[in-house]
């Protein structure tokens, strides 16, 4: 495979931008009406400073860390998104086996394009994410599915309660495909011959092989199961009972408030996602690292605490660790060098964060994640508050 390199994952996202067709990039992009979350989730972190000493560096840290019982390479983890392929072929495949050369897990979406057992086969530290899509019938399958694959954590999205149509997708991506279908997102689609060729080898079905079957025991469709993970979302009786059917390592995701986390600890998970589905379904939320002290200080200690939204930097992952988090998980910055450049761009963009991270913790002169703590930071009085966003500041991450 050839070799990736970014500058940023900046250059990631402006690379994607050129080459997805409109539709499909801003699907990745795009966050909840006027994305006021989605750009507080990133602006939290640049309101984090260190307090680096003098004399104190360290030479090559070690960045590894056990999340939920098993030692990975670095506190990081590549987030459940679903409907991965219409960004590249490699689709999920591919960010399994980049994920595990960098000794990472990766979590995939029950809107998962590739049937589970095949991504345990690349990285043996898979994560299945489940949505409630047929109620408890629906969940067991995927729970007796995800076992079976040999999958190791279950993640529970608990945060998606109402159809999450979002200002910049009013036009609808190419689904399972009638040629009709097919035809009318050509316009979009013919000055972008590198993403319409990588479609094309990955074929027009766009499949959901994790899904519940359909009531004639049929496969659905990836634009089948969308729609009906909002019509049974999980309550917390769901919880208690899917944690009584998953022995293995449990997270729940979503989490944005103390008693939220408080809950879920009582009743019995193993970690908690502070999380706000990368803005894509509440805009007005608060911003995810925001949550992270006031959480850390109510359950930290007593379950992994996970953390997304907003991760672009290697500084960034410090950063949530300095605040409480065991590890993050990213999004869009993964999706950005999958559009890039499939395997070998979600393996330029799992190194560029790792570089960034390893760079920070020499720079504060921390030799293990262990060191990471508040004695890293430089305490801002009132910097979690989003609502004075300099317009400069804007232009410059937008
Ligand atoms: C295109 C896209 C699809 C997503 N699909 C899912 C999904 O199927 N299940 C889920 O739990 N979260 C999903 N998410 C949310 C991510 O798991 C994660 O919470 C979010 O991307 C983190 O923010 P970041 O993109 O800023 O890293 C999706 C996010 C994106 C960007």
């Amino acid at each position: 495979m050839r070799k990736m390199s970014f500058g940023s994952v900046e250059e990631a996202r402006r690379i994607a931008r050129r080459r997805l067709p409109p539709a499909v990039y801003h699907y990745v992009e795009g966050g909840k009406d006027a994305e006021i979350t989605a750009f507080a989730n990133e602006l939290a972190f640049s309101r984090v400073f260190f307090s680096p000493r003098i004399c104190s560096s360290s030479n090559r840290p070690d960045l590894s860390t056990t999340v939920l019982g098993r030692q990975i390479r670095m506190p990081l983890v590549i987030a459940p998104t679903g409907f991965v392929r219409v960004v590249h072929s490699d689709g999920e495949l591919g960010a399994a086996r980049a994920s595990k050369a960098a000794g990472i897990p990766i979590a995939i979406s029950t809107l998962c394009g590739e049937p589970a057992a095949r991504i345990t086969e690349a990285n043996d530290d898979t994560w299945f994410q489940l949505y409630m899509i047929g109620g408890r019938r629906g969940a067991q399958h995927c729970i007796d599915l995800a076992r079976a694959a040999g999958c190791r954590v279950l993640v529970v999205t608990a945060d998606v309660a109402g159809l999450a149509q979002q200002d910049r997708m009013a036009r609808p991506l190419p689904s399972r495909v009638s040629l009709k279908e097919a035809f009318a997102f050509l316009p979009q689609a013919w000055d972008r011959p590198r993403w319409l060729l990588s479609l094309l080898r990955g074929g027009l079905e766009m499949r959901a092989p994790n899904a519940p079957p359909k009531e004639d025991g049929s496969e659905m469709s990836l634009m089948e199961a969308g729609p009906l993970l909002v019509a049974t979302p999980p309550s917390w009786d769901d919880l208690a009972w899917i944690r009584r059917q998953w022995d293995g390592p449990m997270v729940v995701k979503g989490i944005l408030r103390v008693d939220d986390a408080l809950r879920a600890a009582e009743i019995g998970v193993d970690g908690i996602s502070i999380s706000n589905h990368g803005a894509k379904v509440l805009d007005g939320s608060p911003s995810t690292l925001s949550m992270l002290p006031g959480i850390a200080d109510a359950v930290g200690g007593r379950i992994d605490i996970l953390l997304d939204g907003g991760v672009r930097r290697g500084a960034d992952i410090v950063r949530a660790c300095a605040l409480g988090a065991k590890a993050v998980l990213v999004g869009r910055p993964y999706l950005w060098g999958l559009a890039a450049g499939g395997e070998a761009g979600v393996a330029g963009i799992l190194r560029l964060l790792r570089h960034g991270m390893a760079a920070t913790m020499s720079q504060l002169g921390c030799a293990s994640v262990a060191e990471l703590g508040p004695d890293v930071l430089h305490p801002l009085p009132d910097f979690w508050r989003w609502n004075d966003v300099g317009v400069d500041l804007q232009s410059r991450l937008k």
